[in-house]
């Protein structure tokens, strides 16, 4: 069986991804501060007939990025990797500070660059790099200028990554979802912004889980070897 490692597997959309995956991969699902929630979603993939583990290591560092290399290799060759680490606050410009800066793009961006690295040294010929970026990368909003410049910074660095590994057959590709329905998203957001972020879209809803996941999904298939570089919106047609 070929092999998937998921960062961020347990989280609200990268749960969606994982299930999906599992369906014809062996997962790696990575998680770090809600390890039993990952648990719990590696013993429902394994009931249904799957094979999944779950790997605790910080994807914002180099030995917890290398580890997961190593636990998802160990389930047979990597085939696909997906990268759906990253959070959000909103600080005003006038709040910034070098500590958030630092912790937003250590998240968003930091751990995005090691998995790309790691990746490309790793992945099989042929395999899938898919990464999530936000619509903020490219909207722009009011207090999120270190979410959205690490976003952006994510995208460049995909394309960039995407020339280097194109002779090994490997695609790298961003999706890029709008608000969409997770815990983080009503941790984080006033229920008016999120019904105003809902309103904003042609398909006036919020996203699902499954709705980015199946575009994660696209991105990963057979039929997607011709596409690399590209960056998808996944917000119901935000535009
Ligand atoms: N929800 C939205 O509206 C929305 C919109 C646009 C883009 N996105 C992007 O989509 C992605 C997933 O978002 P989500 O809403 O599904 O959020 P989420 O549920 O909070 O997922 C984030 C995941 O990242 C993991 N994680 C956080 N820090 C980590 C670290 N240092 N090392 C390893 N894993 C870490 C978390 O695992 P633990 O819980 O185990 O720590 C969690 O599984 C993010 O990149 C986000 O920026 C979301």
């Amino acid at each position: 069986m070929v092999g998937a490692l998921v960062f961020g597997g347990a989280g609200g959309i990268g749960s969606a991804v994982s299930r999906r995956l599992a369906r014809e991969h062996a997962v790696a699902i990575g998680c770090l501060r809600r390890p039993e929630r990952a648990r719990t979603l590696a013993r429902e993939i394994q009931e249904a007939g799957g094979t999944a583990v779950v790997v605790e290591a910080d994807a914002s560092t180099d030995a917890g990025v290398v580890r997961s290399f190593d636990v998802a290799e160990e389930l047979g060759p990597l085939r696909v990797v997906v990268h759906c680490v990253g959070g959000w606050d909103f600080p005003r410009i006038t709040e910034l500070s070098e500590e958030s800066i630092d912790a937003a793009l250590r998240l968003n961006l930091r751990s995005a660059l090691l998995t790309l690295r790691e990746a490309a040294r790793r992945v099989a010929d042929g395999g899938r790099v898919v990464l999530l970026s936000s619509a903020a990368a490219e909207v722009a909003p009011a207090r999120q200028s270190t979410y959205a410049a690490a976003k952006a910074g994510l995208e460049a660095a995909a394309r960039v990554a995407a020339k280097e590994v194109a002779k090994r057959g490997v695609t790298v590709n961003v999706v890029r979802p709008g608000a969409t329905d997770t815990e983080l998203l009503h941790a984080t957001t006033s229920p008016r912004a999120i019904e105003a972020m809902a309103g904003s879209n042609a398909m006036k809803r919020l996203g699902t889980p499954d709705d980015v996941a199946g575009a994660v999904m696209m991105l990963c298939s057979d039929d997607s070897g011709w596409v690399t570089g590209a960056v998808v919106d996944a917000t119901g047609g935000l535009r």
